[in-house]
């Protein structure tokens, strides 16, 4: 990478502003003020760089680029794909997506284009290469920003025109070689949907063929394969002339798109976090959902990530958009820090005028220049990232507990028609990840290629589909000395959605045998009775057998109470866990906590927290620990060293007090309290 620093900053365009020569010398003495020190350019700026096809008019780009560079601020240059201009829809109609009931889209929004299209791509990569080109006399330009947001405009972010159907038998052709493997795999004599001609298969629609889970399982992954590919394609038509480091901007976990796989494509990457604080009196629920995705996001490269996009204030996309309370908008940008990011970026600079975004939330609004609150938060943003940036940017956290989350798993979870329709795979992890993050403990999160070794513990939630390889990698580790929790409805079918027959895959691991899952409905709710404390079961209870391990929790109700839903199993040098029910929050901050006293692993200022106040830590020279209050009101944690404030220098012995959201950003010091 090319730079050293926190990066600051965020989206600004000012090709809306052209005519405004006042606005823009404003806006670059502003930034400095803000302490911005990198804006993100080009993003949907299509219409402005190419305004016919074959003309280029790149210059205002060009000035922009040296002004904010000669005020030192750096660029991140956005390729301009994310919106596409009238006369490339008009004149080439077939670049505009097609729904999955076989309609095409009419020109507008974003987001939307054929990642197939050969026109798409023809285009795509003659207004790459001359941004790539001008790029090489700009110095301020440090990393390539490809397209926005991927996938991010419609229901599965795919597309279902023709060419995309031969590109999708084209991949199935590679992948299965005959369609006697193919018929073999979706398990076609069901209901008569042997394919008999390549030419018969097609994507997966509601007015079609959706029930073939081999089929839609297939499908997303070559949706994610294709979109991937549109991504590898932008980075080539870059690279012909510039060796600048790409990113994208991922979303979330986004359910169209596999990131582990297209992360791949990217050196760094990057993501846009718009967590909905405020939605109600407890923000713990929320922090914890974001404190998962910034998680995710760094342990796919277990490297520092940047926040792309965040608001300054609010949204405008929510049927609801509360303003972030004062301190929330340092907390939440702290937050991303605390997590691996090294930026801290905005959507947006300056409100526009006109259309969709004209009220979204930014650091300028229309009329009050500086004299804001949200300015001021985000200057005080910009300041206490120069102040610490020496410490933190060669920093990560480096977490002792992984969590396995799998795109293959969720698309198949969720389309199982098993003992739910409604089985939400995000809601249940996160659960198991709450229990980390009220502890204050660090945790990556990694889908099921991820090495396991290097984690003390690793826990895989409704892992209902194996990837080739993925229990013996499983039994491996256990054997040699790891700790896995897993849960019900885990090992039920292997990569092609096909049930395993026989013993469950990790039955000698786990010790158990699993013989049938209840899906109660609320009144037959079930309770067991964990370590001498009562705890609710929720939506899925298994009936499973203790083969060879012990018994930690058993039903106490319906005909199979006394069955087993908390099993303990010596395998080799390791442990593992089968949790044969969905319990209730507290049952799993009980349990894990329970594990991690046994296990001797403890938050970095082995610290009890109170109620939403959570720790993560980035290690360093020296290691760096953010102590993150998210209640509105002052808290404190008894603790038993002496840490100084990394940005004030303050010590603390003891008992460190948080103001209402606040983070402290500290560094530990020599020797205990009463030394
Ligand atoms: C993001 C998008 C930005 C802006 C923002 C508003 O999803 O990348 O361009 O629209 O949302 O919150």
């Amino acid at each position: 990478m090319k730079w050293n620093k926190m990066l600051h900053g965020g989206d600004y365009n000012p090709e809306q502003w052209l005519d405004r020569p006042d606005i823009l010398a404003e806006d670059i003495a502003l930034m400095k003020k803000a302490g911005i020190n990198c804006m993100t350019l080009g993003v949907f700026s299509w219409s402005m760089l190419e305004p016919e096809e074959g003309v280029y008019r790149l210059q205002w780009l060009e000035d922009i680029i040296d002004r904010l560079y000669e005020a030192g601020i750096s660029t991140i240059l956005a390729t301009p794909t994310g919106g596409l201009p009238h006369w490339l829809t008009k004149d080439f109609p077939e670049v505009m997506q097609v729904r999955e009931d076989g309609g095409r889209n009419l020109p507008g929004k974003r987001h939307n284009f054929c990642y197939t299209s050969k026109k798409m791509r023809e285009r795509t990569k003659e207004i790459d290469g001359k941004l790539a080109e001008m790029s090489l006399r700009h110095p301020g330009i440090i990393l390539w920003h490809i397209s926005n947001e991927l996938g991010g405009n419609f229901a599965d972010g795919a597309c279902h025109c023709d060419e995309c159907q031969r590109a999708f038998r084209e991949w199935l052709k590679r992948k299965y070689g005959t369609l006697q493997e193919l018929n073999k795999a979706w398990w076609t004599t069901f209901w008569s949907r042997r394919y008999t001609d390549w030419e018969q298969i097609h994507s997966p629609t509601p007015g079609g063929e959706c029930l073939v889970h081999g089929l839609n399982l297939d499908w997303r992954r070559f949706v994610t394969c294709q979109m991937t590919d549109f991504l590898r394609w932008e980075k080539a038509a870059l690279r012909e002339y510039s060796s600048l480091p790409v990113t994208t901007n991922f979303m979330y976990f986004f359910k169209p798109l596999d990131y582990c796989e297209m992360q791949k494509e990217v050196d760094v990457i990057s993501w846009d976090s718009y967590p909905f604080w405020h939605k109600e009196k407890d923000e713990v629920p929320m922090a914890v959902k974001a404190a998962a995705y910034h998680s995710m996001m760094r342990s796919m490269k277990k490297k520092p990530f940047l926040l792309m996009e965040s608001t300054p204030s609010a949204v405008s996309w929510r049927n609801c958009n509360p303003l972030k309370r004062p301190g929330m908008h340092m907390l939440s940008s702290m937050q991303a820090v605390a997590y691996g990011s090294n930026t801290v970026q905005y959507f947006q600079w300056r409100k526009g005028r006109g259309a969709f975004e004209k009220f979204h939330g930014a650091v300028l609004d229309h009329k009050n220049g500086e004299n804001t609150r949200t300015f001021r938060e985000v200057a005080e943003v910009g300041l206490r990232l120069a102040k610490t940036q020496k410490q933190i940017v060669g920093s990560c956290n480096r977490a002792e507990i992984a969590m396995i989350f799998d795109w293959e798993n969720w698309w198949a979870l969720e389309d199982a028609a098993g003992p739910r329709l409604d089985i939400n795979y995000k809601r249940v992890f996160l659960k198991h990840y709450r229990a980390f993050w009220e502890m204050g403990i660090d945790v990556d999160i990694v889908n099921m290629d991820g090495e396991l070794k290097d984690y003390r513990m690793v826990i895989a939630p409704l892992n209902y589909l194996y990837k080739k390889g993925y229990a013996d990698k499983v039994e491996r580790y256990v054997e040699s000395g790891g700790v896995y929790v897993t849960t019900c409805f885990s090992g039920i079918v292997d990569e092609n959605d096909l049930c395993f027959i026989g013993e469950h895959p990790l039955g000698k691991v786990l010790g158990i045998r699993s013989e049938e899952i209840d899906a109660p409905g609320e009144e037959f709710r079930n309770l067991v009775d964990f370590h001498g404390k009562w705890y609710n079961t929720g939506e899925l209870c298994e009936i499973v057998h203790n083969e060879n391990g012990q018994t930690l929790a058993a039903y106490e109700k319906e005909y199979y109470a006394g069955s087993p839903a908390v099993i303990k199993n010596e395998f080799g040098r390791g442990n593992a866990y089968y949790l044969a029910a969905e319990f209730e929050q507290v049952f799993y901050n009980d349990f894990y906590g329970g594990l991690m006293e046994e296990m001797g692993i403890e938050n970095p200022l082995s610290a009890k927290l109170p109620y939403g106040v959570t720790i993560s830590e980035r290690k360093g020279e020296r290691d760096i620990i953010f102590l993150q209050n998210f209640r509105d009101e002052n808290m404190e944690v008894e603790t038993a060293g002496r840490y100084e404030e990394t940005d004030t220098g303050m010590l603390w012995e003891g008992k460190i007090t948080l103001g209402a959201f606040e983070c402290k950003i500290l560094q530990r010091m020599e020797g205990k309290v009463n030394e």
